[in-house]
């Protein structure tokens, strides 16, 4: 499953002919988490059909099947999950290894804050310059207790309480991995915690929980704060899941069909929950021309197809608010705003700073390699578009182990002049195994 044991794998990326064709991508990778977890906490079997089969959520799975799920996949890509119901995790024999994922972490972090058994994270090299702080200081104040690394950061060794004491508390951060911790935590405890969180951000936790039988309620505030409340010693019932294709995922062969000149291609079964669909919107608004069509609901999420067709971008100044609805989706905006017409300046991206790389720093290293004239910010980066000409191209990019940059560049390459030359594509397989391929399949050459 680790991948970053064997040599780095470099691959260039250059000029394509139009894409074209219909293609779906892996599940998502939030909810595809989720699944595993909250399907380990309920008694008897759950069924994931469509489960993101990538490094990030097989880390999930090791560590429910360590702490004592029964974790399968049958011959049809069907997985099955027996649980061991709410608040019957078993203490893990070693240390969970997270691999590159922020979110296993996180939202395992949450779930044993509130069960009586010690566990030690470890992760790569990514994973370990990623502060946990901010999920250390909720979970404390519900009593668990934390040795980290400097920094806050791992290899972490925790030990939970049980029974813990339930928390009200506000976000500091706007973050779905830190609401999630608490959530999770607030599941094996008596009593009501509440998460506040004054900017909303992905609800995939809240709509699962719901829909495994929690009591949760959710409050809107005038100021437009969400008001989140779960009662505790619930008790979980097991689901059949669909889970949908991830979105995250789908920014990529968007990007690609619009800028690669005469594209028209088709992303089948896209999950367009409003928490997450903050990318499709902005392309829209730099002239995109994406579709959305047949709109329905699997498993409790806004789904559709989407159909871009190659489009004339126009440079964007979008609004901070709509961070936390596209926050994984800037690395890939940035090559959108490479290729558009005039100047985009993108701000309140602190953020990005603590995600699997520096992405506003290796963004702006990446996008000067190939040739785009960018300025750094503290919160943010300004690009100067080509006005639709072919980036000049060049590499090789430093991914730093960033599933994101790595894709991101090779679509950049798709509408260069000369290639681009990626460092390492390994990464990629924690969220989106099959990516190369599937470029290929709508006519790029790799
Ligand atoms: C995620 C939340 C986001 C996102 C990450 C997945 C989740 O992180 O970047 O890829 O599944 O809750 P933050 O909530 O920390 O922004």
């Amino acid at each position: 499953m680790n991948a970053h044991n064997d040599q780095p794998r470099p691959m260039t990326f250059t000029a394509a002919p139009a894409l074209s064709g219909a293609i779906g991508v892996p599940g998502d990778k939030s909810i595809s988490h989720r699944s595993l977890m909250l399907s380990a906490l309920a008694v008897g079997e759950s069924r994931v059909e469509g489960l993101l089969e990538g490094e990030d959520v097989l880390a999930t799975a090791a560590a429910m099947r360590a702490m004592g799920a029964d974790i399968m996949r049958d011959d049809d890509g069907i997985w099955h999950i027996h649980g061991v119901g709410v608040g019957g995790l078993m203490q893990p024999a070693t240390a969970l290894d997270m691999g590159n994922s922020g979110t296993s972490t996180r939202l395992l972090m949450g779930l044993l804050a509130s069960h009586d058994l010690t566990a030690t994270f470890i992760g790569d090299a990514s994973l370990s310059k990623r502060p946990m702080g901010r999920v250390i200081e909720p979970l404390s104040a519900m009593g668990a207790s934390f040795a980290a690394s400097p920094g806050g950061r791992l290899p972490l060794t925790m030990r939970g309480l049980c029974p813990a004491v339930p928390i009200s508390y506000r976000l500091p951060v706007a973050s779905a991995q830190v609401k999630s911790a608490i959530l999770l935590a607030g599941l094996n405890m008596p009593g009501q915690t509440q998460v506040i969180e004054p900017v909303p951000t992905r609800d995939h936790s809240e709509r699962m929980l719901r829909g495994f039988g929690a009591d949760l309620e959710v409050a809107v505030e005038a100021d437009g704060a969400r008001i989140i409340t779960l009662t505790g010693e619930a008790e979980l019932r097991p689901q059949s899941i669909v889970v949908p294709g991830d979105p995250s995922s789908a920014a990529f062969p968007m990007v690609a069909a619009l800028i690669v000149p005469g594209s028209r291609v088709t992303i089948t079964n896209v999950g367009l929950n409003p928490t997450r669909a903050g990318l499709v919107e902005l392309l829209q608004e730099m002239g995109g021309d994406v579709t959305v069509i047949n709109p329905r609901e699997v498993g409790g999420e806004p789904v559709g197809d989407l159909v871009i067709a190659a489009s004339a971008l126009r440079g964007v100044d979008p609004d901070p608010a709509r961070v936390p609805s596209m926050v994984d989706e800037f690395p890939i905006a940035f090559i959108a705003a490479a290729m558009a017409q005039g100047r985009s300046t993108f701000r309140g991206l602190e953020e990005l700073r603590v995600k699997e790389s520096d992405r506003i720093a290796v963004m702006a290293a990446g996008l000067r390699a190939i040739g785009v004239v960018v300025e750094e910010l503290d919160d943010g980066i300004i690009i100067e578009g080509r006005g639709g000409d072919p980036l000049p191209g060049g590499g090789p990019i430093a991914t730093h182990l960033d599933h994101r940059i790595a894709m991101s560049f090779a679509v950049a390459g798709l509408a260069s002049r000369n290639g681009v030359t990626i460092d390492d594509m390994r990464p990629v397989a924690t969220s989106f195994p099959g990516f190369a391929p599937l470029l290929t399949t709508l006519g790029a050459t790799g």
